[in-house]
């Protein structure tokens, strides 16, 4: 079965095309990013206008390098949500249009358990039931995950997401955005252990917060000298804490269900440091941990192609009544 994919939940257009759910046709995206970084975060109202432009020239490149016929398509997925409104607007339109022009089923996908699933594009091997752990700009939630169309919350963040809390850290410190990647490459070769930063507790042992870490960053600033060593060594501190936080109450998950697998998704986890710390500490735990190639950690429409023909072939489906769906 051929599913294209339509991704345009935050600032990125994303469109692919896969095959049975995991050979990777082809997954193209194109982002607003670098306007947004001007504003230091992303501008709802010029994403949504950068996605109405650029989606159909995104998606002829999707079809081009795939080397299909539109025709061929057998299903078209979309990303129905949580996201920014215009933004999951233009490609929930988008799709609704080519199905309806291709006269094909459609199928909304849920951006969260799409980024769960892009393990599943890059290990073939991967057995249920697992918990999974989405670290993204929006979302720092725990799942039990016995098929993809049993998904179980089993804790998320009481305020900031761990991307958010990277991208305000960041802001506070005077770098630019997206400040994950920026916070990653200051920290190299810091101390990480200089500043001892505790991630506030939460009543559900399995939940997160991330604002306490970040105003303490904030205060740490403005009480010391702001010396570029100094800098680093902070960056690197934040970072060790945010991850070691998510670290701990992932194998706390992953005991509590009595599961051996962990799989992790969403933009953070594009952070090389996370990666090395979570597959030695899942090591140590007896835990098998996954995590998607990089490009698949991001937002892309491959992953929600894969999840939708997924839950296709278990029977989900959609109409073109379908509308987003914001939490
Ligand atoms: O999943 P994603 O692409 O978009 C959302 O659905 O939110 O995640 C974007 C988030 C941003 O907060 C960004 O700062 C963070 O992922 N991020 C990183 C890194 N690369 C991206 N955070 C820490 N280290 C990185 N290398
Ligand atoms: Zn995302």
């Amino acid at each position: 079965m051929i599913v294209l994919g339509v991704e345009s939940s935050c600032d990125e257009t994303g469109v692919a095309v896969v095959r049975d759910g995991k050979e990777i046709l082809s997954n193209i995206v194109a982002s607003s990013l670098k306007i947004h970084s001007r504003h230091g975060g992303v501008i709802p109202e010029i994403a949504s206008r950068m996605q109405l432009e650029s989606i159909a020239g995104v998606f002829s490149e999707a079809i081009k390098i795939a080397k299909i016929k539109p025709e061929q398509i057998d299903l078209v997925s979309v990303t129905g949500g949580p996201g920014l409104p215009g933004s999951l607007l233009v490609g929930i339109s988008f799709a609704k249009a080519l199905a309806l022009s291709l006269n094909r089923p459609i199928l909304g996908i849920n951006h969260i358990h799409s980024h769960v699933y892009a393990n599943l594009l890059c290990h073939h091997n991967i057995k249920m039931p697992c918990v999974a752990l989405i670290v993204s700009g929006g979302h720092t939630t725990l799942f039990y995950i016995e098929d993809f169309s049993k998904i179980k919350t089993l804790g998320q963040t009481c305020d900031d997401a761990c991307g958010e809390a990277f991208d305000k850290v960041a802001k506070i410190m005077g770098m630019g955005y997206p400040g994950g990647p920026l916070i990653e490459k200051l920290a190299k070769g810091a101390n990480d252990r200089k500043i001892k930063f505790a991630c506030c507790g939460t009543d559900n042992e399995l939940d997160f917060s991330f604002s306490g870490i970040k105003t303490a960053v904030l205060y740490y600033l403005k009480d010391k000298k702001n010396g570029a060593k100094l800098k680093k060594d902070l960056a690197a501190s934040f970072q060790e804490s945010a991850i070691n936080a998510l670290i701990r109450k992932s194998l706390l998950a992953c005991k509590r269900k009595n599961v051996k697998n962990l799989l992790i998704g969403g933009g953070v986890v594009a952070n090389s440091c996370l990666r090395q710390k979570f597959a030695q500490s899942s090591k140590k735990n007896g835990i098998n941990c996954f995590f998607p190639t990089i490009n698949l950690c991001m937002d892309n429409a491959a992953m929600v192609a894969g999840l939708a023909d997924y839950l296709y072939k278990k029977g989900l489906r959609s109409n073109l009544n379908l509308s987003m769906e914001l939490n």
